[in-house]
């Protein structure tokens, strides 16, 4: 098996630290959502786009799920601004793009359209409750979206990351330099608890690497901090995994919380960095109760795994029992509910908070500690 051809079979490479920008007056002020964005469409993550979409892309992703020209591609990727601030576009013309007074890029401006935010809702997320947090944020967004290619000028910082920042065509060299032919690759927004650990290294089983690819863009405020959650994976790694079958890297997107259609985004995102495998198991990239426990997996059945071009491994909700001695899942253990160790996130969160330690069966005592200190620290700063 070899590595897998980028998304739309080329990797865009639009990053530019030389452009010259002299005459580009006018700039667009972007927030933290369309800055990370920006970087990926630049380094290629989001292969194969190469701006931000136009009209035609953008109604097509909602209804399809596909791009204009059948691409598969399930969020749309957009760049939101006020009416007030559509008022001043020029089609054809060049803006900045501007996040705290910095110049990250340009967009050569194509068209502008107003969205029907509420379509997007209903047909992206499944709901139009702002409760909902990504609802919530494409409502607070602007009312008008431009659209256009891009150009990366300036890579935002790497942060704590720094080691573990790599582009796709980065860790697609190092697959090969590793000598990997299939590489799993594993999206989380937590820190990696036993039934995490259980998935990926029954994965792992059958590939040559494991690619624990955290998330690292927006998350909600009550998500564990990503500088906290890296250290975690990190001391994980160090003691419980084979050094030469893994490789940690993050992945600098924005968390959407679109559950069925993020795991797309999510699978077609590490095909670009250049994994044959992702995994998908409970409520993936699921919020509160708006997708049922495995709409996350029912919805690779509308792609052919030949055109989507990454394999996705299926995994039943995971948890430690009592009876079996080990870590099992609904499908390989016969007992109750009573013999199980399941916690929610949010408990596991509260529990944290409160320097409380979750039982070993839940999470490893190493990561419980990192954890438990970082939460400490955020608290008192
Ligand atoms: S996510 O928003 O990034 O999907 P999370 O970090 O909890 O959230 O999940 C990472 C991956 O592990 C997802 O594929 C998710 O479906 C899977 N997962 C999380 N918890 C379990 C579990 N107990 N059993 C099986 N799969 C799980």
């Amino acid at each position: 098996m070899a590595l897998p051809k980028p998304h739309g079979g080329k990797l865009i490479q639009s990053y530019d630290p030389n452009y010259d920008l002299t005459g580009i007056e006018k700039g667009i002020l972007i927030d933290a959502i369309a800055l990370s964005d920006l970087e990926l469409i630049g380094v290629g993550l989001f292969s194969p786009l190469t701006g931000f979409l136009g009209k035609a892309d953008y109604e097509s992703v909602v209804e399809k799920m596909r791009l204009a020209d059948g691409t598969i591609w399930s969020i749309p990727v957009t760049l939101p601004v006020s009416a007030e601030k559509a008022r001043e576009l020029i089609a054809g013309e060049t803006f900045k793009l501007v996040n705290e007074d910095e110049v990250y890029g340009v967009i050569t401006v194509s068209e502008w359209y107003e969205p029907d935010l509420s379509k997007e809702a209903r047909e992206v997320y499944k709901t139009e409750e702002l409760a909902h947090p990504g609802v919530k944020r494409l409502f607070e967004r602007g009312q008008v979206y431009v659209a256009g290619e891009v150009t990366l000028i300036k890579k935002p910082g790497k942060g704590v990351a720094e080691d573990v920042w790599f582009e796709p065509k980065e860790t697609r060299a190092l697959f090969e330099e590793k000598g990997w032919k299939t590489v799993v690759g594993f999206q989380t927004r937590n820190p990696v608890h036993r039934a995490h650990e259980y998935i990926q290294k029954a994965a792992l089983e059958t590939v040559d690497g494991l690619f624990l690819n955290p998330l690292v863009g927006e998350t909600k405020s009550d998500d564990i901090p990503a500088d906290v959650r890296l250290k975690s994976y990190r001391v994980l790694l160090e003691n419980y995994y084979p050094k030469e079958r893994t490789q940690l890297a993050v992945y600098p997107a924005a968390m959407r919380y679109a559950g069925p259609r993020e795991a797309i985004f999510h699978a077609i995102a590490r095909k670009n960095f250049g994994c044959t495998h992702f995994i998908v198991g409970r409520d993936h990239a699921g919020v509160g109760n708006y997708y049922g426990t495995y709409d996350a997996q029912h919805i690779f059945s509308h792609f052919t795994e030949e055109e989507l071009g990454i394999k996705p491994l299926f995994f039943e909700h995971s948890f430690y029992c009592n009876k079996c001695e080990g870590m099992a899942s609904d499908k390989t253990c016969p007992h109750s509910k009573e013999d199980r160790v399941i916690l929610s996130g949010t408990k596991v969160r509260e529990m944290l908070r409160n320097g409380e330690l979750p039982p070993s069966a839940f999470s490893r005592k190493e990561v419980v500690e990192v954890l438990i200190e970082g939460m400490r620290e955020k608290e008192t700063v």
